[in-house]
């Protein structure tokens, strides 16, 4: 097995440094932003995605538009390319994973990824690791079945 699969998904406590100095605290906690503004779960799809920098210009061509990271901002924006966002929460690809199941399912986001917003900058607060998966599956009574989460591990 490659080492790039045992990169770990344990639990850390520093924050990687972002390429804006973006807060769900002051987002999603103090303007109460709905999640799904700018994590939309597009269907079809499993993943939740990072909004582009055009919805962030909804607001920002005028909310402190002469501050610099919002002029850094608005150069992403008229760029082609994404804005280069470090992940915080990734697991490698040999995983099976669904947002829209776990959603449907009655998971809730802080139940995965903590206390979002009440947080300035985001780290991995939450266990993603197999052990945290496997850990609410057993609470939730759901299989633990290793060909349930990898579709193809040869065993
Ligand atoms: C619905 C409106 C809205 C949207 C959409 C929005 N913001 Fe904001 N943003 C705000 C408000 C309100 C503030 C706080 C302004 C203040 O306190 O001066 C803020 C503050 C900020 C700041 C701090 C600016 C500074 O220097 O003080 C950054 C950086 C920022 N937003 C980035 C983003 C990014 C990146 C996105 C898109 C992912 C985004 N915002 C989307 C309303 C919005
Ligand atoms: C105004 C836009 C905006 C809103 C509203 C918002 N987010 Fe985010 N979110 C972002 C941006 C930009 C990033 C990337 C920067 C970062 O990680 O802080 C991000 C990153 C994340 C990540 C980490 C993704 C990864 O793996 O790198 C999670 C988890 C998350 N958001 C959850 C939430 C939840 C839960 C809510 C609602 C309580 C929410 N967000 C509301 C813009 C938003
Ligand atoms: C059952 C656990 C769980 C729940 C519930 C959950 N997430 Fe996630 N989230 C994850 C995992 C695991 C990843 C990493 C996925 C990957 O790397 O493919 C992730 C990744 C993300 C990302 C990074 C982009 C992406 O789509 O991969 C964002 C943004 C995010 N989650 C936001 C949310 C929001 C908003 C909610 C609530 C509406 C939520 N999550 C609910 C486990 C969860
Ligand atoms: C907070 C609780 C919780 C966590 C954490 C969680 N799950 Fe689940 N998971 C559930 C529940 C509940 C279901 C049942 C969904 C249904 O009935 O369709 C489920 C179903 C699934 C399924 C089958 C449905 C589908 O999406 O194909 C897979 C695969 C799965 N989980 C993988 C994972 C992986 C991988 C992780 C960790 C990265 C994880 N889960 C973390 C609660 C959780
Ligand atoms: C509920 C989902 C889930 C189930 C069930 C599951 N795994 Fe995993 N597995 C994961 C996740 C998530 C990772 C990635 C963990 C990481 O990157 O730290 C992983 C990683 C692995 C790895 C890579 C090495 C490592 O530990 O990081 C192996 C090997 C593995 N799983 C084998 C198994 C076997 C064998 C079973 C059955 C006993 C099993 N898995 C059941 C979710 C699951």
């Amino acid at each position: 097995m490659g080492a790039a699969l045992l990169a770990p998904a344990r639990a850390q406590t520093a924050a990687p440094v972002q390429p804006l100095p973006f807060s769900h605290k002051v987002h999603a906690g103090a303007a109460k932003l709905p999640c799904r503004m700018c994590h939309p779960n597009p269907d079809p799809g499993d993943s939740m995605t990072i909004a582009p920098a055009s919805v962030c210009m909804q607001c920002h061509s005028s909310i402190d538009a002469d501050h610099p990271a919002i002029q850094k901002l608005a150069a992403f924006s008229k760029s082609a390319a994404p804005i280069p966002w470090v992940r915080v929460y990734q697991i490698p690809t040999y995983v099976s994973f669904s947002h829209r199941s776990h959603l449907k399912a009655g998971n809730a986001c802080q139940d995965c990824h903590g206390p979002v917003a009440t947080r300035d900058q985001l780290f991995r607060e939450a266990d993603i690791s197999m052990g945290g998966c496997m850990n609410c599956h057993r609470l939730k009574k759901v299989s633990i079945d290793c060909t349930f989460c990898h579709d193809d591990l040869q065993q």
